[in-house]
């Protein structure tokens, strides 16, 4: 799955660096030619790596090795070869050669200058390429279950999912966001009984007036929640509710008018607290995202039929499976991908077959992306083998983008202390209410209205950035205190960068420096202390960092980049003066001061959906 995006984008070389590929990849590309014009061979991979010590430069070629196995030839002379034919001078130092083959590569600073200057002039998109091959990507996250109340589990799904959207689409591709919401299985029933019979919406008549049905603000989600769980519990003891509630989820999968109303008083309550919750997560998604389960009620019975018709379905043990191939358990039986149960029910793996139809031939996708939880990697691939053997999607075109848990401090799947899952509204809560001891710490002559706002975005923010800036695939500990440090890698520290810098810019306005027009038409730069010259290196590096999260759909390689750009802007900072610098220096430390905040600015709010604020 990885790289699936960068390796189709490829484009063609442009006269403008930056408005183009990250720099790694042009000097790939000339490389690779070189190499091949080298060593006579067609296809020729220069494989291209940021430095691991900034002693050897700041790119290092691996390729070369490789290809000298390949050609049997010593590859230090085969290196020497590819150096003295290369002409990447107008973007590098001169090539040096590095153990058994190695190349080390150093940017020129002349180089950064030009990029950053092309940065500050196009301040919307950083001069960052967009994909010359738009694709319409089909992002499906969130899908919460009606009658409950967004958990900790829902995190990661709904931040990843929404960030991967976020940078998809700044690259220039088309997302449709899918919200798969849980709004139709066999648990249907136990819904409407909790509505129906435990919050008392019907009396001893079965069919009252439509207008007597109580609106769905009439009833909390909280209380929906109780309710629901009440109702699972008594099913498994009294097997004459048992039969009621199938009743009703018979009926309601029948086309019954009454229960359908019941169900979409449910489905109401329950989405309204996942708008508010998006809302205030900063997320994307909304009622026109919203394509349940429910949706594809009339599709299942197809799916099925088509299956059974191309003989890939058959009957086994009463229910309808289909037997992917390279699927088998431990005595080695093939495994059942199970698409109707024997009483006729359908199944989530119906389901997402039938979204799988829909989303290529109606929403016209050529890739969708699957954000959930590692616990469904077995559902998401045998989903997309039985797809790709019934022709319904292409290879390569589903991804599952997995995620780790979320653990508690005893390494444990993150629970109540009474074992239940916390709920994401308590979780977010807390933290604005640890945020703003953050604040009143840190700036206790603030607005008691300004201290709120800043608690909102740093709480909200800390709890999402810790999120991000941990390896998707595995599981992290959840700490308060660790994500709301001011030091470390953590959004209250980027916050903080951000203000920092423009409390220099608001400095710079008190002695009259007008940085506008300080920076609007600067043309030539100045970049000659050490530590301008790696801040500036890092961000021109910028697209870089978005290419390399958006091809492996991970967003911790944003947060690490942001994070080292504070971090050299901080060296930065600490060894040169920018308001008392000499005249031919104070333009070029300005500008980087302003880029520097420009960026984080970009990569929080439009790329993590992580607010800044202006003091902190
Ligand atoms: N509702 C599911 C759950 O809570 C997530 C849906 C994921 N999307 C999908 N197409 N299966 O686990």
């Amino acid at each position: 799955m990885d790289s699936c995006l960068r390796r189709n984008d490829k484009v063609e070389t442009k006269q403008n660096y930056f408005n183009m590929k990250p720099v790694i990849e042009i000097l790939e590309d000339r490389i690779s030619a070189v190499m091949s014009e080298v060593a006579g061979q067609e296809k020729c991979s220069a494989i291209i790596k940021q430095a691991s010590d900034p002693k050897f430069g700041d790119y290092q070629v691996n390729g070369v090795m490789a290809l000298a196995k390949q050609i049997k030839t010593n590859p230090r002379k085969l290196a020497e070869q590819v150096v003295e034919k290369l002409d990447i001078s107008d973007i590098c130092e001169f090539p040096e050669i590095a153990g058994p083959g190695f190349i080390n590569l150093r940017l020129k600073p002349e180089f950064i200058a030009r990029g950053l200057l092309e940065i500050n002039k196009d301040t919307e998109n950083f001069a960052v390429e967009k994909t010359t091959g738009p694709k319409n990507i089909v992002v499906d996250f969130s899908g919460p279950n009606i009658a409950k109340q967004m958990h900790v589990g829902h995190l990661r799904s709904t931040i990843i999912g929404d960030c991967i959207c976020r940078m998809l689409k700044f690259l220039g591709h088309n997302v449709i966001p899918q919200n798969h919401i849980g709004d139709w299985g066999l648990q249907m029933g136990m819904v409407i009984y909790a509505l129906e019979k435990e919050a008392k919406w019907t009396t001893e008549d079965k069919f009252p007036n439509i207008e007597n049905i109580p609106d769905a603000s009439d009833l909390s989600l909280e209380e929906f929640e109780r309710l629901y769980k009440k109702v699972t519990k008594l099913v498994e003891t009294d097997p004459e509710i048992s039969k009621e509630v199938k009743a009703y989820t018979v009926a309601l999968h029948s086309g019954d008018k009454w229960t359908k109303i019941i169900w979409d008083r449910a489905r109401k309550i329950s989405l309204e607290q996942c708008y508010k919750m998006y809302k205030r997560l900063k997320v994307n998604l909304n009622n026109n995202h919203t394509h349940g389960e429910s949706s594809y009620k009339d599709d299942l019975s197809k799916v099925v039929d088509d299956l059974k018709e191309k003989g890939f379905a058959i009957e086994s043990d009463d229910a309808i499976c289909v037997f992917p191939e390279g699927f088998k358990n431990k005595e080695g039986d093939r495994l059942p991908f199970i698409i109707q149960k024997s009483d006729g029910a359908y199944l989530y793996a119906t389901t997402d077959l039938a979204a799988i139809r829909y989303r290529v031939n109606k929403l016209k996708a050529n890739m969708i992306l699957y954000v959930t939880d590692a616990r469904q990697k077995l559902h998401f691939e045998m989903l997309f083998a039985v797809a790709e053997l019934a022709g319904w999607a292409k290879k390569n075109m589903l991804h599952h983008v997995m995620f780790g848990s979320v653990l508690g401090e005893n390494g444990q799947p993150l629970k109540t202390r009474s074992g239940e899952n916390v709920k994401l509204k308590e979780l977010l809560d807390e933290a604005v209410e640890r945020a703003k001891a953050v604040v009143e710490q840190k700036n206790p002559e603030l607005s008691q209205n300004e201290k709120d706002k800043i608690a909102q975005a740093v709480g909200i923010g800390a709890v999402k950035y810790a999120d991000y800036s941990n390896n998707r695939t595995s599981d992290y500990v959840f700490s308060f205190d660790k994500m709301l440090a001011m030091e470390g890698n953590t959004a209250p520290y980027m916050q903080y960068a951000y203000a920092r810098i423009k409390s220099i810019e608001r400095k710079a306005q008190i002695k009259d420096v007008d940085i506008k027009t300080e920076l609007k038409d600067i043309e030539n730069l100045n970049l000659s202390d050490p530590s301008e010259i790696e801040l500036a290196k890092h961000l021109v590096r910028y697209s870089e960092a978005i290419q390399s999260a958006v091809s492996d759909f991970k967003p911790n390689y944003l947060t690490s980049y942001l994070y080292e750009l504070a971090q050299k802007f901080s060296t930065f900072y600490t060894s040169c003066p920018v308001l008392k610098a000499e005249p031919e220096q104070r333009p070029t430390r300005l500008l980087l001061c302003d880029l520097t905040a420009r960026t984080i600015k970009h990569g929080l709010t439009e790329l993590l959906g992580i607010e800044v604020v202006e003091q902190m």
